[in-house]
């Protein structure tokens, strides 16, 4: 691969049986990547599952954080110590057995011409299997708002399998980001795209986990609502203004 060294991060919240599944997926799929494992003291034990694989495997690492923080600040975390090791890629990954290893490579090979390549359920030969439609219309109904208010051209913003080139996450200020939950997929494809990089989509397949519980709850979804509102509205006033001034 000419992109460089690998990181896939996993942010775990009891994912007890599905952290040793995916890691091994992870392996035999990109067996150069190495694996991140950011846990947030989950009850289930899932941090002391991950400390064993690092024993065993020198590609495995794990951080682990105090208490259950949301999605977004377990990224955050996970970003800055890959910036600190000097990873020329850096992948987000579900613990759950949704996003496939098997198509990481799908990804990593876009990302040769791209500074953000998205696993998109909702481009052409991309799919969702077995989702409730309630959620499949959540997620597409959150994607068209994300679209129509902050003018982003993605069909699958909301989405969490995706792989960054480090020098993007150099130039965004993750210290600041306070999204959450899974609005922060939203925050960091938007903070992306309007810095000007290069932002494409490749389709994946997105498999409704079997083992284990989402973690989706309607404080996640209201935190989104009120986010892309707010920046919808802000960059909506600042395109006026430069209108006028212009
Ligand atoms: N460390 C940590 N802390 N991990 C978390 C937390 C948290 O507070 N909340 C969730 N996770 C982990 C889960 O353990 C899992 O590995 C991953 O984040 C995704 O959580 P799920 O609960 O399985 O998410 P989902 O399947 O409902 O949602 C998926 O789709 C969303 C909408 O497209 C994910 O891909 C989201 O990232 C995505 O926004
Ligand atoms: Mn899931």
């Amino acid at each position: 691969m000419t992109i460089g060294t690998v990181l896939v991060v996993v942010p775990t919240y009891n994912e007890r049986e599905n952290l040793e599944i995916i890691a091994d997926r992870l392996h035999a799929a990109v067996p150069q990547a190495h694996l991140l494992v950011v846990d947030d003291n989950s009850p289930d034990g899932t941090g002391k599952i991950a400390d064993e694989m690092a024993d065993r495997e020198p590609w495995v690492h794990v951080l682990h954080r105090e208490a259950k923080a949301g999605l977004g600040a377990a990224y955050v975390a996970g970003f800055g110590w890959a910036r600190e090791q000097g990873y020329d890629v850096v992948v987000e990954m579900d613990a759950d057995g949704s996003h496939a290893p098997e198509q990481l490579p799908r990804l990593l090979t876009a990302l040769e011409d791209a500074d953000l390549v998205l696993g998109s359920r909702y481009v052409p030969g991309g799919e969702v299997v077995n989702w409730p439609r309630s959620r499949e219309l959540l997620s597409r109904g959150g994607n068209l708002y994300t679209r129509v208010l902050l003018g982003l051209p993605l069909q699958d913003a909301t989405g969490g399998y995706r792989a960054y080139r480090r020098t993007v996450l150099d130039t965004l200020p993750l210290g600041q980001i306070s999204s959450q939950g899974y609005c922060f997929q939203v925050d960091l494809a938007w903070q992306t795209w309007q810095r000007g990089h290069r932002v494409i989509e490749v389709p994946i397949t997105f498999v409704e986990r079997e083992r284990g519980e989402s973690k989706m709850s309607r404080k996640i979804v209201v935190e989104a609502l009120w986010r892309v509102t707010l920046w919808g509205l802000r960059s909506g006033r600042s395109r006026r203004r430069a209108g006028r001034a212009g």
